[in-house]
């Protein structure tokens, strides 16, 4: 059986500037430090808004004599062209000169709140891929579309359109399912109930390659907190967590890495 390392990212949102991202990173590596994690038993990503990204890598790089985890940073989004005239957009070979190596694409505020479409999400995958930026790839289901039943038939949409891109570079990238009424909501799937919808994922991406499947981490997000993150990550398929609100917070950012460890 294939080991995937857990993944914990924090999804800091249009939240922090550069010199309060940098205090809120270095506060995470200090905790992480102080929670004696095993070589190789966790990874962590952290996304702050553009503007802080360049300076959050370089606090990284100062601090990575201390890294007791790997800590690397993301973006929250990318342009899927290079460079031109596209006035306020940034691009993966930007995020890239910023020190990034993540970016986050195709989350359901983007979904709702920009428009962004499958086919958006796809092509922006496949520029992060290109550029050698490893993409986050969200998905998730509406309320609504849960209360009709539909949350399969949705997920399956939704991965569809940017699974061959992954696959074309199998563990590089990795998909986030976030069920958008759990999002900042304090409402949780429970469970069986993400682990359910976490191997119907594992099982599409089988259909293309199973090695594929058995190497991509699929994370959990919305509302995942240090108490509830431990049942969550025990599940088979969940490999991870995509951790908004309480990535805000370093304590509680910090809490959620260590419910990937062995309790005790
Ligand atoms: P939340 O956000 O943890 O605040 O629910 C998760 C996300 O939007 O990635």
């Amino acid at each position: 059986m294939t080991k995937r390392v857990p993944l914990i990212a924090g999804n800091w949102k249009l939240n922090h500037g550069g010199p309060s991202s940098c205090a809120l990173a270095l506060d995470v590596v200090r905790g992480l430090a102080a929670g004696a994690f095993p070589r190789g038993s966790v990874e962590v990503v952290l996304a702050p808004p553009f503007t802080a990204l360049a300076a959050v890598s370089a606090t990284l790089e100062e601090e990575a004599a201390s890294l007791s985890v790997p800590v690397e940073v993301a973006a929250q989004n990318l342009y899927p062209v290079d460079e031109g005239a596209f006035t306020g957009e940034v691009s993966a070979p930007m995020l890239l000169d910023a020190g990034c190596k993540w970016v986050i694409i195709g989350h359901s505020e983007r979904r709702q709140l920009f428009g962004e479409t499958d086919e958006g999400v796809e092509a922006k995958v496949s520029a992060a891929l290109r550029a050698g930026l490893r993409p986050i790839a969200c998905v998730g289901e509406t309320w609504e579309e849960r209360s009709a039943g539909s949350t399969l038939e949705v997920i399956r949409r939704q991965v569809s359109a940017f699974a061959a891109a992954l696959a074309a570079q199998p563990g590089v990238g990795v998909i986030a399912y976030e069920p958008v009424w759990a999002i900042g909501t304090g409402q949780v799937a429970g469970p069986d109930e993400a682990q359910a919808v976490h191997a119907a994922i594992r099982a599409q991406l089988a259909e293309i390659n199973q090695q594929f499947a058995d190497v991509t981490r699929l994370l959990y997000g919305g509302s995942v907190k240090p108490d509830n993150a431990r049942g969550l990550l025990a599940c088979p398929d969940i490999d991870g967590a995509l951790v908004g609100g309480a990535s805000l917070k370093a304590s509680a950012f910090v809490g959620i890495a260590a419910a990937t460890l062995p309790e005790g």
